[in-house]
Formats: structure tokens, C-alpha cells, sequence
């Protein structure tokens, strides 16, 4: 076993770490209060490879591992964690999902545009009625031969209106609950598709969050990926993927948090000498730093054993669970640490606790996370 990383592995880390600091830190207050999406933005991450990294490089991806990917979103996430959910949601839901289990066709068609971001795609599984109890699918897709219409709501889709392409799951045949399930590829602007409210949200504010709307939207049947009724083990699949990057950005909140906190103890005097010196705010710091250096353990292992050919559900999950749980944790305490300073926007420190609380509910709860866990130990 060892510890080291390759060089490829740290200049990606020292990009994604200048690239947050130059690009994403400037105006990240304003975008927050805001909730504004900058396209430009979106279109500088593509531009630097963030939004395909472990893409082939023949669908114009970036043909990074996946170790290379998580330490990309942590250090994204420091500095701007709503960028790291449309580039998490982006390379492991949308390009990693189609790369594994789409046709040549689908991926010369869609994968190609989704890992430059010229386009940016969407996931779209959660609905009104069935978030943690994903098998419940309402939206449907009946099949009519050469097509499939597709009716329905999808709620809290991440990129929904920024996206070109959404990959929604849709149920065909209700009988066969889960295994009557498809994804289907769907293009924006489609007769009857719909892009609903954006959410106004607690934390993520410059991600947007919207509902999407299927009225008798017409569907090729060649945009259906894999055989008839794959769609949910392509969901469950590909989410274990996606809570490595969670994980990751989770990750990164803490690990930003932190940061600055360390910095401000150095600064800021009480009682005659810096707070760094009072043991109170050393034991924060030392619990928090053994917390954070836990979560990217442990994330390093589930990418590691990904990229080795290895199952890694029950890895990812735990380490989703337990990176999202520090996030909140670290993040807390990173406001405490600051005092009266650590609750006004201009430290950065408050939008990071905002953001973390939504590590602990996208891409499946912590009490979710547990059960793939424990089904996983008792099978
Ligand atoms: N990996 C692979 N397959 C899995 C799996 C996993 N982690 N978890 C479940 N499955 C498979 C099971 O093996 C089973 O398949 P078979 O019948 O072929 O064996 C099938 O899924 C159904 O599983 P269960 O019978 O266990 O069904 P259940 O209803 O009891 O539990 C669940 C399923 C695990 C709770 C699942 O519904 C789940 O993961 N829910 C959470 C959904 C979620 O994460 N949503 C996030 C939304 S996406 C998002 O947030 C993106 C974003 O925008 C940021």
C-alpha cells in the first residue's frame, strides 16, 4: 500500500486548486446571495477539462482516473461547492452513467458535447412521491413502438435548467416495479417537456435546482439506455459513482472550512495571545483535521477501488456517509471558531455551513447510505 500520488494526479489537484482560487473565489458571495449560475463560468470548467475528466479521451474526455477526479472536486468544492455539484452531477451521473452502459451511437451523439461541456446534462430519478423511495416511480414511459411517451414530474433536478440533455428514469411496465424501469435520453426542447420553478434554496445557491415537466413528450426508442427495463439498476449503478463525488465535495466543504478557520485562530487575539493558543479552539482543530483526514481516507479508497475494477458500493457509501457527516460537523465549528465574524457572509465560512447540510440528502440520504451499507454487510 502506498500513499503517494503520480504527477499527472497533483498537477490535476494544483489546476482544480488555481483555477477555484482565480476563477470560482472572485464574486462567489454575490453569486450566492444572487443564486445566479454564471455560464461563463460553467463554460471555463469545460474549457479546463473539469466537466468529462474521466472520459475517454476518443468521446473528447479527459481519460483521468478517478482518484484524479475526487481530489479535482475537493478542491473545487473548497472555494465554490455549487460549481462542484453541476461538475459532480455532470462526470459521474451523466458522462460516467452513458460511457459505461450507453450504445456507440448514444455516446458519438451525446457523450462527445457532455464531456467538453458544450453541453451539460442532468439525473433525473428524484419526483414529489419517490425521493429516498426511488423504486416508486410515477413518471412513466409507455411504449409505442418506436417511441416512448413520457408523462410526468421530476423534482430537484440539479443542472435542470442550465442542462441540454437529461437522463430521466421512467417507469414502462408497473407490474414489474423496479425491472419495469428505463432511462431515457432526453433532449430540452422536445414538444411537452417542461422546465418548471427553481428552488430557492438554503445552500448550493449558484447551482440551479429545478422541476422538469413531461407532457406526451415523444422519445426515440433508440434513446433508451440498455435493454428494456435497465433503468433502475443504471440509476443505482451509476449513483454509486456519484457518492464518491459527493463524498468528494463534502469533502472539500470541510477541508475548506477548516482552512480558513485554522487562518483565522492564527489571527485573532483574545485574552492576550492568538485563539490558536487557547486549548479549547486546539481541540476543535485537532478533531476537526483527524475528521477530514478520515473522510479523504476513505474516499480514496472507494475511487481507488473503482478504478481498479472493484466493487465499491458499499466503500462509496461509506464514505458519502461519513465525508457529508464531517462536512456538517467541520463546518459548524468553523463558524464557532469564528465568533460573531464567522456568522456574516464576508468569511466565507457561513455559505459553507449552508452548504454542507445538502451533502447529507443529494444522491441518497444518510439514513439511505446506511441501508446500502447494511444490505451490503448482511447479504
Ligand atoms: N448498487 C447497485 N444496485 C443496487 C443498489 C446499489 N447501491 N441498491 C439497490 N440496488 C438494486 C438491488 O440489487 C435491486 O436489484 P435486483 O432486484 O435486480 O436485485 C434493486 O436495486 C432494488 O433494490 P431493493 O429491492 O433493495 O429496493 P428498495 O426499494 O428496498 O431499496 C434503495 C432501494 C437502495 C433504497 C434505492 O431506492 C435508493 O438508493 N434510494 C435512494 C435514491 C437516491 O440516491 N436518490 C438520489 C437522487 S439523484 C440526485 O440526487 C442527483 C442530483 O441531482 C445531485
Amino acid at each position: 500500500m502506498h500513499f503517494e500520488l503520480t504527477e499527472e494526479q497533483i498537477a490535476v489537484r494544483d489546476a482544480a486548486r488555481d483555477f477555484a482560487n482565480m476563477e470560482l473565489l472572485p464574486g462567489i458571495i454575490e453569486r450566492d446571495n444572487e443564486q445566479k449560475v454564471d455560464l461563463s463560468l460553467v463554460k471555463k470548467l469545460g474549457e479546463m477539462g473539469f466537466l468529462g475528466m474521466m472520459v475517454d479521451p476518443k468521446y473528447n474526455g479527459g481519460g483521468m482516473d478517478t482518484i484524479s477526479y475526487v481530489l479535482a472536486m475537493e478542491e473545487i468544492s473548497k472555494v465554490d461547492a455549487s460549481s462542484a455539484v453541476i461538475m459532480s452531477v455532470n462526470n459521474s451521473l451523466v458522462c460516467w452513467g452513458l460511457e459505461k452502459f450507453g450504445s456507440e451511437e448514444q455516446k458519438q451523439k451525446y457523450l462527445t458535447k457532455l464531456s467538453t461541456g458544450e453541453n451539460i446534462g442532468a439525473f433525473c430519478l428524484s419526483e414529489p412521491e419517490a425521493g429516498s423511495d426511488a423504486t416508486s416511480q410515477r413518471t412513466t414511459a409507455e411504449d409505442k413502438g418506436d417511441h416512448y411517451l413520457v408523462n410526468g414530474t421530476k423534482n430537484w433536478i440539479t443542472n435542470g435548467g442550465i442542462s441540454d440533455v437529461c437522463l430521466v428514469m421512467a417507469q414502462t411496465d408497473p407490474e414489474k416495479r423496479h425491472k419495469g424501469i428505463n432511462c431515457l435520453i432526453i433532449e430540452k426542447g422536445l414538444d411537452g417537456f417542461v422546465v418548471g420553478k427553481k428552488e430557492d434554496k438554503l445552500g448550493i445557491r449558484s447551482s440551479d435546482t429545478h422541476s422538469l415537466m413531461f407532457g406526451d413528450v415523444k422519445v426515440p426508442k433508440e434513446n433508451r439506455i440498455g435493454e428494456d427495463g435497465f433503468g433502475f439498476n443504471f440509476a443505482m449503478t451509476t449513483l454509486n459513482g456519484g457518492r464518491i463525488g459527493i463524498a468528494s465535495q463534502a469533502l472539500g466543504i470541510a477541508s475548506g472550512a477548516y482552512e480558513l478557520a485554522l487562518k483565522y485562530s492564527k489571527e485573532r487575539s483574545a485574552f492576550g495571545k492568538p485563539i490558536s493558543q487557547h486549548q479549547a479552539i486546539q481541540f476543535k482543530l485537532s478533531d476537526m483535521a483527524t475528521e477530514i483526514d478520515a473522510a479523504r481516507l476513505m474516499i480514496l479508497r472507494a475511487a481507488w477501488l473503482k478504478d481498479n475494477g472493484k466493487p465499491f458500493a458499499r466503500e462509496a457509501a461509506m464514505a458519502k456517509l461519513y465525508a457529508s457527516e464531517v462536512a456538517m460537523k467541520v463546518s459548524v465549528e468553523a463558524v464557532q471558531i469564528h465568533g460573531g465574524y464567522g456568522y456574516v457572509k464576508e468569511y466565507h465560512v457561513e455559505r459553507l455551513m449552508r452548504d454542507a447540510k445538502i451533502t447529507q440528502i443529494y444522491e441518497g440520504t444518510s439514513e439511505i447510505q446506511r441501508i446500502v451499507i447494511a444490505r451490503d454487510l448482511l447479504k
